[in-house]
């Protein structure tokens, strides 16, 4: 990052994604724990930074995210804070901590002022419009989540593909055009049919950002630690290790976001 005030590059926003969106420009996001990647992703051109509970997977050993608590997701939105500078940070809200708006709000307010979130990601459809229209009306900008919601695992019998028969479609779409009624900024869309994400994206004027869910999105999303093959196990399958053949960790992130940009990054390998 150059030093002449004059040449920063401008911070990202959800103005900015919005826009992207607009002029058909992907947008590359990753999740990221901790300063030294976050500076990492940053520098290699990442617009969008997901501090996700994931980090009870892939940081903590747990084999799920629902022990992720608040203060878990507050000490690693603040390291991340303090290692970017451009990029849009989101930060997930933890498992019960949304249940309804007023706890919502008290939660969402902590993440932000303690943790510097700029965005705030909850899971859920019609369930939680009333929260994001309340975390909306007090100025906090919301990123909707659906499709596989990792913190209703036990509800859905497991990590499994969403929206494949039409009645989940259906739901899926009517849940996204209600989160963006609601005011919800962005959207992440996990682990769909690589159609219905292309429906849903086409539907909605806000950015939706897929993870597992095609190319047809406006942007992507991986966790940090799958995209860099370093979790244990089975890599799923709309993920990909992009440090494998490079030698460095930027030039992994480089080369995803490359992979983003030019629409190469998810092919019909890794999507469903
Ligand atoms: O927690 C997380 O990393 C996420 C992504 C899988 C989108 O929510």
């Amino acid at each position: 990052m150059t030093s002449d005030p004059d040449k920063q590059p401008s911070p990202i926003t959800v103005t900015s994604l919005a826009r992207m969106k607009r002029d058909g420009e992907k947008i590359a996001c990753l999740t990221a724990y901790d300063a030294s990647f976050a500076e990492t992703l940053e520098s290699a051109g990442v617009e969008v930074l997901l501090v996700g509970d994931s980090l009870g997977n892939v940081v903590q050993g747990r084999d799920s995210t629902l022990p992720v608590t608040l203060s878990d997701m507050i000490y690693h939105a603040a390291c991340v804070s303090r290692g970017s500078r451009r990029a849009l940070r989101v930060v997930d809200m933890p498992f019960m901590t949304y249940a309804d708006p007023a706890q919502a709000l008290a939660g969402a307010a902590r993440l932000m002022a303690e943790g510097g979130a700029q965005m705030v990601k909850l899971e859920g459809g019609a369930v939680v419009a009333d929260t994001v229209r309340h975390l909306v009306d007090h100025g906090i900008p919301v990123c909707g989540h659906l499709g596989l919601t990792p913190q209703s695992v036990h509800k859905l019998g497991g990590y499994r593909v969403q929206g494949r028969d039409e009645g989940g479609a259906r739901r899926i779409l009517e849940d996204a055009r209600r989160l963006e009624e609601c005011g919800a900024g962005v959207l992440v869309l996990e682990c769909v049919p690589a159609e219905l994400a292309r429906t849903v994206s086409r539907a909605l004027s806000i950015p939706v950002i897929g993870i597992g869910a095609g190319s047809h999105c406006d942007g992507q999303v991986l966790v940090l630690y799958d995209m860099l093959g370093l979790t244990p196990g089975r890599r799923p399958r709309f993920s990909k290790d992009f440090l494998a053949g490079r030698d460095g960790v930027a030039g992994a992130v480089q080369a995803y976001v490359a992979a983003v940009k030019s629409g190469e990054f998810p092919d019909a390998e890794h999507s469903y």
